[in-house]
């Protein structure tokens, strides 16, 4: 599959997530439910361009923000499941997601400690502005999405899946 974002949408946006987007295995997310109607797929790009945005209104690592906005929910498994350990899975997730992260792409410390913060208050401080944005943008993506509201990239078809030309 081959996700396609519309050129309406800035192209260093484009630019800075090609490679993970196209990932087969980040690709997966599409298949886990999040926030009632949208896929963990879906949420996490609209994270990554709201991330991105804002990075980029307040002069701050807008490729970080697309970046780390994109992978902090990757995790491949149902978040109603229970941890192995028994700890709950706001706490548990973003550290999952940065494992998988360090695994499938060179991402940096500061890439890393903002996946791992984005669940603050449950969790570490966010300790960059990168990090507090993401942190931000993914409770702003939740409750629209929890509200059935289509915000960021999942308004009007910004973004197309497309099958792998045979
Ligand atoms: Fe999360
Ligand atoms: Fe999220």
């Amino acid at each position: 599959m081959y996700i396609k974002i519309s050129k309406e949408v800035q192209e260093q946006y484009r630019n800075d997530v090609e490679k993970i987007l196209n990932n087969p295995d980040f690709q997966k997310l599409r298949f886990y439910r999040q926030h009632n109607w949208t896929n963990r797929l879906m949420h996490s790009i609209n994270v990554s361009y709201l991330s991105w945005w804002i990075a980029r209104k307040f002069g701050c690592n807008e490729k970080a923000a697309a970046r780390a906005g994109l992978l902090h929910d990757f995790c491949l498994y149902d978040f109603s499941e229970t941890p192995p350990d028994g700890e709950f899975q706001s706490f548990f997730h973003p550290k999952v997601a940065a494992e998988n992260s360090i695994e499938h792409f060179d991402i940096t410390e500061k890439e890393r400690d903002a996946i791992l913060s984005h669940m603050f208050p449950l969790g570490p401080l966010p300790n960059s502005k990168e990090a507090w944005i993401i942190s931000f943008a993914d409770k702003i993506c939740a409750t629209a999405e929890l509200c059935s509201i289509a915000i960021a990239l999942a308004r009007r078809g910004k973004v197309k899946f497309v099958p792998n030309p045979a």
